[in-house]
C-alpha cells in the first residue's frame, strides 16, 4: 500500500475539466491505477482506473460494489440533517446504488420497460417530440442548443414515456434541474437543501401519477412498471417511486449531454459532419462513435467491499474506485487511432454505457433517441458554427451547460 499516497490526478482542475483527454493518456501510460484527490469538496479521494482492460474487468468484479454501508461502520457516515432526508430517501432505493441480490430483483422487474420491443413502440412518440423541439429553434441567428433544445427535449422524452402529461413537462423540468445540481460531487449545502425540497415534491407527484395509472392503465412506461413483477412479488411503493425518479434522472442528463458533446465534436470535425449529413455514414454508427469519443458519463464509481489487489495496486476495503469509462474509451490498446473521431470505425465496443451488472438499463432507448436526434439535426442544418460554449463543473459527467450555434 503506497502510504502516504501521491496525488496523480486532480479532477477539479479547470484545464482538466476543459480537456481531460491528455491527462487520461498520461495516466493510462504511467499510472493505470492512480490516486485522485478532490480536497476542494472535502472528498477524501479515490483510485482512478484508466485502461480499457482494467475498467471493463473492474466493473464486472463483484469485490467492488455500491453499498458502502455494507462494509464501513455506521460511525463512518456523518448524520443526515432532517431537512436533507427527502433527497437521500429518494436515492436509497435506486437500483444504481444497490448490490445483489436487491439489484438483481429491481433490474429484473424493470427489464420489460426497456425491452427492445417496448423501446421500438416508443419511436413515433419520440419522433413527434423531436419534431416539436426542432420547431422551437429559430430559423435565423444564434441559439443555445442546450437550453433551447437538448435539455428540455431529453427531460420531456423520459417524462412523456413515464406518463407525465404535456402541460406538466415544465414543472418536471424545473424539479429535475434543481435536483441534478444537488446530486453532483460538486455540491453545496444550499444545493442539497434545495434539491431535497424538490425531491419531496417530485416523489409526491409520481405517487399521484402512479395512482392515476393504476386506476386507468395506459400505453407507457409507468403502466409497464406497475404491471411488472418477479416471482418474489410486486415492487414496494417506495421502490416503484424510486424507479420512476431514477429513470427520469438516468434517462435525461446523459442523453442531453450526448447531444451537446456530439455537436461540438462534429463542429470541430467538419468532414465527419459532412459524411453524416450526406448519408455516407448512418446516424446509428455516428452515435456509437460519439458516445465513445466524448462520453457523457466519464466515471463509474464503486467501493471496495474487501481488500483487493487490483492491477498491481492494493486497494483497501471501503475505499472508492472510479472506473474511467471515458479514459478507457480513448485507450489505444483497445481502439486503433483512439484520439481520432471516425464515425464509421470498425472497433465499436465502447464503455460509455458502463459494464457488468449496472450496464445502462436504458441503452437501447438512449441509442434510438440519439439516432433520431442526430438524424433530424443532420437534415435541418448544413453548417455547424460554434459561437461559444460553457462546461458543466462535474467529475462524474462531462458536458456543456451552453453551446451557442449559428447555423443560419
Ligand atoms: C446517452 C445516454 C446514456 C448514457 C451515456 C448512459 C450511461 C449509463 C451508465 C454509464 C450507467 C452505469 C453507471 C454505473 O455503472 O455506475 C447507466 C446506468 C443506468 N442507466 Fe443509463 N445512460 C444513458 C441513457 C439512459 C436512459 C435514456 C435511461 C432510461 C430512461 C437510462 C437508465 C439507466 C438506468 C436505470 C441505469 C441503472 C442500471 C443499474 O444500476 O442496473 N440511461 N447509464
Amino acid at each position: 500500500m503506497p502510504e502516504p499516497r501521491r496525488t496523480q490526478f486532480r479532477p477539479l482542475d479547470p484545464e482538466f475539466l476543459e480537456d481531460p483527454y491528455p491527462t487520461y493518456a498520461r495516466l493510462r501510460d504511467h499510472h493505470p491505477v492512480a490516486w485522485g484527490s478532490t480536497p476542494a469538496i472535502g472528498y477524501a479521494g479515490f483510485w482512478f482506473v484508466s485502461r480499457y482492460v482494467d475498467v471493463s474487468a473492474g466493473l464486472k468484479d463483484n469485490r467492488f460494489g455500491r453499498e458502502i454501508t455494507r462494509v464501513l461502520p455506521e460511525e463512518a457516515f456523518p448524520p443526515v440533517p432532517d431537512e436533507d432526508r427527502p433527497l437521500y430517501a429518494m436515492l436509497a432505493d435506486w437500483m444504481l446504488f444497490k448490490d445483489p441480490p436487491t439489484h438483481a430483483r429491481l433490474r429484473r422487474i424493470a427489464a420489460p420497460v426497456f425491452s427492445l420491443r417496448a423501446v421500438m413502440a416508443m419511436r413515433p412518440r419520440i419522433e413527434a417530440l423531436i419534431a416539436a423541439a426542432l420547431a422551437q429553434i429559430p430559423r435565423e441567428g444564434p441559439f443555445d442548443i442546450v437550453s433551447d433544445f437538448s435539455s428540455p427535449l431529453s427531460i420531456d422524452i423520459v417524462a412523456d414515456l413515464m406518463g407525465v402529461p404535456e402541460e406538466d413537462h415544465p414543472l418536471v423540468r424545473g424539479w429535475v434541474r434543481e435536483i441534478t445540481l444537488s446530486l453532483d460531487l460538486v455540491r453545496t449545502p444550499e444545493r442539497i437543501r434545495a434539491g431535497s425540497r424538490r425531491a419531496g415534491e417530485l416523489v409526491a407527484y409520481f405517487a399521484t401519477l402512479a395512482d392515476a395509472h393504476r386506476q386507468e392503465p395506459r400505453d407507457n412506461l409507468m403502466s409497464l412498471l406497475l404491471s411488472a413483477h418477479d416471482e418474489g412479488g410486486f415492487l414496494s411503493r417506495e421502490e416503484l417511486l424510486a424507479s420512476c425518479v431514477l429513470f427520469l434522472f438516468a434517462g435525461h442528463e446523459a442523453s442531453s449531454l450526448l447531444i451537446g458533446n456530439g455537436l461540438l465534436a462534429l463542429a470541430q470535425h467538419p468532414e465527419e459532419w459532412r459524411r453524416l449529413r450526406l448519408g455516407e455514414v448512418g446516424a446509428k454508427a455516428a452515435v456509437t462513435e460519439l458516445l465513445r469519443y466524448d462520453s457523457p458519463q466519464q466515471i463509474a464509481f464503486r467501493h471496495a467491499l474487501c481488500d483487493v489487489d487490483f492491477a498491481g495496486t492494493a486497494i483497501r476495503k471501503g475505499q472508492t474506485v472510479g472506473f474511467g469509462l471515458a479514459a478507457a474509451n480513448r485507450d489505444p490498446r483497445a481502439f486503433p487511432d483512439a484520439e481520432r473521431l471516425d464515425l464509421d470505425r470498425e472497433e465499436t465496443r465502447h464503455l460509455a454505457f458502463g459494464a457488468g451488472i449496472h450496464t445502462c438499463a436504458g441503452s437501447s432507448l438512449a441509442q434510438l433517441e440519439a439516432e433520431l436526434v442526430f438524424g433530424a439535426l443532420a437534415e435541418r442544418f448544413t453548417d455547424l458554427k460554434v459561437v461559444g460554449h460553457e462546461r458543466q463543473e462535474s467529475i462524474l459527467v462531462r458536458g456543456l451547460t451552453r453551446l451557442v450555434l449559428d447555423c443560419g
